[in-house]
């Protein structure tokens, strides 16, 4: 082990020195309001956090995993359905259809951006396909436009997965405001995260706002809080989330900057490296870099050197969705997505995070040259 400091993988804790006067306040406002569910925090949060994001309208939910079922669920998606969603993401995209009684599809990705690739979604549409779920995956925006015109000839509903590409620009447009409904994660780790479990939906549609925040909260309707007009969910944003959440929304942007600050030291530094450095920036796009995954087929013999020089590092995801117990019954079989398989063999994602020095990203760049020399 090395005798300097472990370069760690993320380090909320930085985050917190900085912002703890304001989050102790905004706890402290919420515990004073005596409103924990449903007051001004949450409505302040989702108009701020739809300004941001470039989107009409937000709607809080209490995870992204529930934002997206709310999603699917307020575009008609239901029992006999099925959702195409990637085979490379995280578990929670898949299970959206399930909890709804409908089937995942799974999609393979394209081997520059590891998102959903359009030409497989088209080959493997059937028609119980009601919506599709592309990932906008490691804060990468995948590449819509395909995926948009299959959704449109076909009639597909689109939610786009934002869970880890907060503030992310797809050729100069917001992710979030492509498809019907963007679907975000504010879990701790996440560009935006609470001190807990939170989500929420963008929409452009006034009509689809009221009747996912509708879901959310227990089917209520405008006539009060026992009006159920319909079956809903208790998938709200708590106050004291949504308050946390708007101090730290006002720095978003800044370490958004950061994040990619520390790409850019990486790709500078890496360049000629026999690596696989992430997809550069199409025009007028954003990563966000929620991860910023290397891919070597040297894949694990790199992380163990990383590891003895103090430098942390992930996997995301060590397996593509169709080989995970989870999914069993779809009934596939390793090989039946190649692209993903890849990915999980050999992506690597090394530490990056807004708080992160320039002389931590230079010690991770020497890892990782270290290691090819
Ligand atoms: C791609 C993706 N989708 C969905 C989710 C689910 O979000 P949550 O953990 O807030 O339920 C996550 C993160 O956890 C994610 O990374």
């Amino acid at each position: 082990m090395s005798a300097e400091p472990v370069v760690p993988l993320l380090d909320l804790k930085r985050q917190y020195a900085v912002l703890r006067p304001e989050l102790q306040a905004a706890a402290q406002r919420v515990l004073d309001s005596g409103i924990f569910v449903m007051g001004p925090e949450g409505a302040a949060f989702e108009t701020e956090f739809a300004a941001a994001s470039g989107a009409k309208r937000a709607v809080g939910c209490s995870s992204g995993a529930q934002a997206l079922t709310v999603a699917l669920e307020a575009l008609g998606v239901g029992p006999g359905d099925a959702v195409a969603v990637p085979a490379f993401t995280f578990l929670a995209t898949a299970v959206a259809p399930i909890e709804l009684g409908a089937a995942p599809i799974l999609v393979d990705v394209s081997p520059d951006g590891l998102t959903m690739d359009a030409a497989d979604l088209e080959r493997r549409l059937t028609p119980a396909v009601k919506a599709v779920i592309p990932v906008h995956l490691y804060g990468r925006p995948a590449d819509m436009d395909p995926i948009l015109a299959v959704a449109k000839k076909r009639g597909l509903k689109v939610v786009e997965d934002c869970a880890q590409s907060h503030l992310g620009l797809y050729k100069g447009r917001p992710i979030g405001t492509l498809g019907d409904f963007g679907a975000f994660s504010f879990y701790p780790s996440k560009n935006l995260g609470a001190l807990g479990d939170a989500g929420a939906l963008t929409t452009a549609s006034d009509e689809l706002a009221v009747l996912a925040a509708s879901l959310r909260n227990c089917g209520r309707g405008p006539g009060g809080h026992y009006d159920h007009p319909r079956v809903g969910h208790n998938y709200r944003l708590d106050e004291l989330q949504a308050a946390f959440l708007r101090v730290k929304l006002a720095r978003l942007l800044e370490w958004t900057q950061g994040r990619r600050r520390v790409a850019d030291l990486y790709r500078a530094g890496m360049a000629g490296l026999p690596v696989g450095l992430p997809t550069a920036d199409r025009p007028g796009d954003r990563q966000v870099y929620h991860v910023f995954s290397l891919r070597s087929d040297r894949r694990d013999a790199l992380k163990a050197h990383l590891e003895s020089k103090g430098v942390k590092t992930g996997v995301y995801y060590p397996d593509p969705l169709h080989t995970l117990g989870a999914l069993r019954h779809l009934g596939h079989r390793p090989g039946d997505f190649p692209e993903a398989e890849k990915a999980a063999r050999e992506a690597l994602a090394l530490p990056i995070f807004p708080e992160m020095t320039d002389a931590e990203a230079g010690r991770v760049v020497a890892a990782v040259r270290s290691f090819f020399a």
